[in-house]
Parts: C-alpha cells; sequence; structure tokens
C-alpha cells in the first residue's frame, strides 16, 4: 500500500452480525461476517446474548479482515462503525472498540448510519444506481423507503409504522410452525405453492407509510379457524399459505413503491436489506420494472444482509468529505439521516 491510499477499516455490530471489512481507495476489499446461531433456539434475537457474542466474535473478525487484506494497523486512515440504529448493547460492543482502536492510532472515526449504509450497499459493484434513486430498503429490523439525492442525502419518504416486513415473514412463518428465522424458509415454500389460493388482507396506512402487524394476527385467526376443522391444515396447505402470505407481503411493500416512483418522478429503484433476497419480491418487483420502464438494482447477497462492507462504503464517501467525530461519541439505539 502507497502512502497515500486511503484505507479504512469498517465495523458492524448494530444487532446479531459481528462484522468487519477492509476498504481502499473506495474498494471493499473483505467482508469478515460472524454470525450468531445462538439466537436460533429461542425464536429471535436475545439482546444479551448478542452483546455477548460480539464481545467475542469482534477481534477475530478485525484481526482476519486486517490480515486477508495484507494491511498493518499502522496502515490504516480511519477506523468506521455503526454508531446506529440498532440495539444499544451491540452497538456499544463495536463503537467502544471503534473509538479505542481509532484513538490509539491517532487516526479519525467515522460514524455511520447503518440504514444508510444499507443504501449503499448499492456502491460497492457494478452497475450503481444513479441519482436520484428510491431504494426500498427491508430488513428484519427496518422497511423504509428511502429518496436518495446523492451518496450522502437521503430521505425518508415512508415506513414502517410498527412490524418490519421481515417480522412479519418470521413470525407468520413461526405460526406455520417454520424454525426462526423462517423468512427464508416461507420463500423457499412458496415457490411450490399458489399465491391466490388464500387471502389476506391488504393492511393500508396513508401515504407512504406501512403497516405489518395486521397480518400476523390476520394469519393466527385463519389458521385457528382452519385447524379447528381440520388439525392437518398446515401440513396439507403448507405451500399455498407460503405462497399467498408471500404475495400479500410483496403487495403490500410494491403498493407504495408504486405510489412513491410516481410521486417523485422516479425511474430508478434498488432494494435492500435481507428480505430483498426473498424470491416473489425479486420477480415481481423485476416484472414490474419491465412494465413501467424502471432500472431495477438489486445487490449481492453478500452486502443485502447486515455486513461491515456497506459500512465500509458509507464511510469512504463520509472520509472524502472530511466527516469525522470525536472519539467520546456514544452509540444511538434510534438514529435519523
Ligand atoms: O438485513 P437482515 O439480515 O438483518 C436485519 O434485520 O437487519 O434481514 C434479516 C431478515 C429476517 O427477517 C429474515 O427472515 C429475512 O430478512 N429474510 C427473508 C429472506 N431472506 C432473509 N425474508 C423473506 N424471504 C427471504 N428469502
Ligand atoms: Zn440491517
Amino acid at each position: 500500500m502507497g502512502t497515500t491510499d486511503i484505507s479504512i477499516l469498517a465495523i458492524e455490530s448494530s444487532c446479531d452480525e459481528t462484522s468487519a471489512s477492509i476498504l481502499v481507495n473506495g474498494k471493499v476489499l473483505n467482508n469478515i461476517v460472524a454470525t450468531q446461531s445462538v439466537h436460533e433456539k429461542y425464536g429471535g434475537v436475545v439482546p444479551e446474548l448478542a452483546s455477548r457474542a460480539h464481545q467475542e466474535n469482534l477481534i477475530p473478525v478485525v484481526h482476519e479482515a486486517l490480515s486477508t487484506a495484507g494491511i498493518s494497523k499502522k496502515g490504516l486512515s480511519a477506523v468506521a462503525v455503526t454508531r446506529g440504529p440498532g440495539l444499544m448493547g451491540s452497538l456499544l460492543v463495536g463503537v467502544s472498540f471503534a473509538k479505542a482502536f481509532a484513538k490509539s492510532l491517532d487516526i479519525p472515526l467515522i460514524d455511520v448510519n447503518h440504514m444508510q449504509a444499507h443504501v449503499l450497499a448499492h456502491f460497492i459493484s457494478e452497475p450503481r444506481p444513479k441519482f436520484p434513486f428510491i431504494c426500498l430498503t427491508v430488513s428484519g429490523g427496518h422497511t423504509q423507503l428511502v429518496l436518495v439525492k446523492d451518496h450522502l442525502t437521503m430521505e425518508v419518504i415512508g415506513e414502517t409504522q410498527d412490524d418490519a416486513v421481515g417480522e412479519a415473514f418470521d413470525k407468520t412463518a413461526k405460526l406455520l410452525g417454520l424454525p426462526y428465522p423462517g423468512g427464508p424458509l416461507l420463500d423457499r415454500h412458496a415457490k411450490e405453492g399458489n399465491p391466490k389460493a388464500f387471502s389476506f388482507p391488504l393492511t393500508r396506512m396513508p401515504g407512504l407509510n406501512y403497516s405489518f402487524s395486521g397480518i400476523k394476527t390476520a394469519v393466527l385467526y385463519f389458521l385457528r379457524d382452519r385447524l379447528a376443522e381440520n388439525p392437518n391444515f398446515i401440513a396439507e396447505n403448507l405451500a399455498d399459505l407460503c405462497a399467498s402470505i408471500q404475495y400479500t407481503l410483496v403487495e403490500m411493500l410494491l403498493i407504495k413503491l408504486k405510489v412513491a416512483m410516481k410521486e417523485y418522478g422516479i425511474t430508478e429503484v434498488a432494494i435492500a436489506g435481507g428480505v430483498s433476497a426473498n424470491s416473489g419480491l425479486r420477480t415481481t418487483l423485476s416484472a414490474l420494472s419491465q412494465r413501467k420502464g424502471w432500472t431495477l438494482y438489486v445487490p449481492e447477497f453478500e452486502y443485502c444482509t447486515d455486513n461491515a462492507g456497506m459500512i465500509a462504503m458509507a464511510a469512504h464517501y463520509k472520509y472524502l468529505r472530511g466527516e469525522f467525530v470525536g472519539y467520546d461519541i456514544a452509540p444511538l439505539a434510534k438514529m435519523k439521516f
């Protein structure tokens, strides 16, 4: 590495993935992720266990990122970290480490907004969306429609008022007896089923906002009534149930996206976050984009779920603008753009 290279170490610990990444001159060289399997048996992320696992995993992932990139800590130009939003205990582990590491090396510290980073995952590799574009960020913790004006100028134009869509996938999957996280399994079964077999209400919120808590209750009562008539109802109809639930959730996402694209006169659209792996969302949105003449961007799966590569990418743009923070910052469980 030359002395003029910009080398950034980025750290992500906002939920249940501990991740570190090295970016040099705007290029993400690696993306090391330690996934926490400890939560599976509890059917959801247990915050205290997540913090402890971050403490165990953080130093090893940082070492691996540095060594596979062939960079010594003395060669770093800055340290970047997810400041929020996320679980406070989880964020504290990453932020405390990043502050101490940057201070000990006497290099700048960059704080990154996790949701902004999900959007900037689209700039890790080609093709990159053109500004302005709308990004539908869909994960286990968030559901947002973001108007992206440039790398660091973004506006949330719509978001969920209760559950995230990933939570709706996981909770309805759990009602069907699928293990956590049920989203990917529900997707797999949905491929064999009829999306119109059962109909669930499409909850509509005013403007561009979403609500995903109603579908869980609708599915719960629907199953209770059908199981009373036939105890094997779920087993006999699993694929159709999964396909119908997935269809409803995807429709809800796309109804608001269509309104947003029209309202803002935009033709570039991107999806981000763990739920962007959903095959129903991908297929339906890609057909819709063709019909509407939109250009659709879907990041590689590695950069859809929580990862430090996207944190590094966001940090790169902040570095170029000299947007650094003091070594005394605190994490923010709720953090606005
Ligand atoms: O972005 P992510 O890895 O973590 C955060 O929540 O920040 O997203 C995880 C969420 C989980 O709710 C998971 O069930 C969902 O993404 N998910 C899926 C699929 N793959 C992941 N949901 C539906 N279909 C999928 N193929
Ligand atoms: Zn995330």
